[in-house]
């Protein structure tokens, strides 16, 4: 493969310059993430400890093979809403490695408001079960929740995706054969005791561990009847008497000791056979990407140096290299992964459309995972483009991306706007996963674009046509998109490449099906 030659002279003052100010953004990231990952001096973390439980993080890091990564997704979800008191929206998720197999571990935070949850929580929750039952990921259910956050209810309970949505995906999973374990280390109160006992096989730690339908004092307003909770629901009563639990664990060691044991004799799935090769260090330095990153989504970035920080040996033989030059495409490598690159590199073009489309389904008979680099600011308009089709072209590319059978990871590098967000595999296209660089940006339209659009269609000029760009300016950014789940977390650039590593090695658990038709050439 050709190795990528860097034009930049990273000596230079002002490379350097753009590095110092890229620094502000990942302070700001660094600072977001430590706030939801270090909260050891809050007191409901104190009080946690203080009953001899174990941090959640501390919990998986046990449950996990030493030595392994864990892929933490959406971190700061619900990150600056509900005055910041839902930190990871009460739920870590993330793909870890138990005995060698991946698993997706789905636990509850008990010291964010008793690990309970709000709409965000539950969002995280099916998309942990989302990607499991994609890649066949047995689910291990951390479980210590006082189930919905009751002044929430209206936006949590009743609707398709809502707080049921979990109980109806374990039986889904479990009856496509991927296992369904949970660990009760807490409690489970009314609907949260469904996961538990929906699940294929259940541990629980004595004396800590409680489900029950109703608590305590809800069986005292309904019926009289005075119970503890250790009676009604307790660990003994599981494993001995009600049979809702099959594991007693002296206390939370032993229970994921227990866990453990189960999946060593989980069989392995029949995971996709890559052709890997040994990984190669990309020659030019990861941290460069920062003084690379668009700050400034006016002025274009040459991918091609963004390309060479990212894959093995910054090697990349590049597909139809002078023909719809504003997309990028080429095959490559990446932790020693094979991948097929789309990558923008200005407005997508009829051309670039028609190109796109042609090497994905490329990559889909060579079962080459995919790799969006997204930075788009949309479609090429204007007279001539519509003349010639853009329309008709672009819509072969989302047609492309659409049905890719191959895995698909996308990141969103700069800006990612408009039909471009859809063409490049946006969330809606059913990404394995997508990933956002602080500096990221996402919306319909820029807000300036917004803002004149709105003045050019009305009148006089309204109030809150006039507060648009500023909200298109808030709602934009990384940590709005972040905070609602629209991607599956915020990534340092450096950490790219290791991200991309990880979630292709995650997305090619199962095979790929094949393709449904042969290559048209565009
Ligand atoms: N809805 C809203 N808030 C809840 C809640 C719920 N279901 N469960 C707990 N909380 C809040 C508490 O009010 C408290 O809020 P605060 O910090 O603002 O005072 C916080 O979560 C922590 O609760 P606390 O009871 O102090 O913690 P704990 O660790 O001692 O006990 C529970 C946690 C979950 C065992 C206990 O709060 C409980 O039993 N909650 C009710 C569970 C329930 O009946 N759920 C039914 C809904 S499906």
């Amino acid at each position: 493969m050709k190795q990528l030659h860097s034009n930049i002279d990273v000596t230079d003052d002002q490379f350097k310059a753009r590095i110092d100010s890229y620094s502000d953004l990942i302070n700001k990231y660094y600072s977001a993430m430590n706030s939801v990952t270090h909260r050891d001096q809050e007191p409901t973390v104190i009080r946690h400890l203080k009953r001899g439980k174990l941090d959640v993080r501390r919990r998986i890091e046990l449950l996990t093979d030493e030595n392994t990564p864990f892929l933490e997704l959406s971190p700061l979800a619900a990150y600056d809403q509900y005055d910041n008191q839902f930190p990871s929206a009460g739920i870590i998720t993330g793909i870890g490695r138990i005995h060698g197999k991946s698993c997706m571990i789905i636990a509850n935070d008990a010291t964010v408001k008793g690990g309970t949850y709000i709409s965000e929580t539950v969002k995280k929750h099916l998309r942990g079960q989302e990607i499991a039952l994609k890649n066949h990921l047995p689910c291990v259910y951390i479980v210590d929740s006082g189930g919905i956050f009751l002044p929430e209810q209206a936006r949590i309970f009743p609707d398709r995706d809502g707080f049921g949505r979990i109980f109806y995906n374990q039986s889904q999973m479990s009856a496509s054969a991927i296992p369904q374990i949970s660990i009760v280390m807490g409690s489970c109160t009314a609907g949260g005791a469904y996961v538990p006992a929906m699940s294929d096989e259940t541990i629980i730690v004595k004396n800590q561990g409680t489900i029950f339908i109703g608590g305590p004092p809800l069986v005292k307003a309904a019926t009289g009847e005075e119970v503890t909770a250790e009676e009604l629901g307790g660990a003994l009563v599981h494993t001995g008497i009600s049979g809702v639990a099959d594991h007693l664990a002296e206390n939370e060691i032993d229970a994921i000791r227990i866990c453990r044991n189960i999946f060593e004799l989980i069989p392995p799935v029949d995971s996709q056979v890559l052709n890997m090769q040994n990984i190669e260090e990309p020659i030019y330095n990861s941290s460069d990407l920062y003084g690379i990153a668009p700050i400034d989504l006016k002025k274009s970035v040459d991918i091609y140096e963004i390309i060479a920080r990212i894959v093995d040996g910054s090697k990349f033989e590049e597909f139809k290299r002078d023909y719809g030059t504003t997309l990028i495409t080429g095959y490559s490598r990446i932790l020693g992964f094979p991948v097929g690159i789309l990558a923008n590199n200005g407005f997508l073009t009829s051309e670039a459309a028609l190109k796109g489309a042609h090497f994905i389904e490329i990559c889909n008979f060579r079962k080459i995972p995919l790799l969006f680099l997204q930075n788009i600011s949309g479609f090429i308009v204007g007279k001539k483009y519509e003349h010639e089709g853009i329309a008709r072209n672009g819509a072969k590319l989302i047609h492309a991306v659409a049905t890719a059978v191959v895995p698909k990871i996308t990141v969103i590098i700069g800006g990612s706007f408009g039909a471009g967000n859809y063409a490049m595999a946006g969330r809606a296209y059913n990404p394995d996963f997508l990933f956002m660089w602080p500096n990221s940006r996402i919306a319909v339209m820029g807000g300036q674009q917004a803002q004149d659009v709105l003045n050019s269609i009305k009148s006089t000029t309204s109030e809150s046509s006039l507060n648009l760009e500023q909200r298109f300016e808030e709602e934009g950014s990384a940590y709005f998109s972040t905070s609602r789940i629209w991607d599956d977390g915020i990534i340092d650039p450096a950490n790219t490449r290791i991200v991309v590593g990880l979630a292709i090695s995650i997305a090619s658990n199962t095979r790929s099906a094949s393709p449904k038709s042969g290559i048209y050439r565009m």
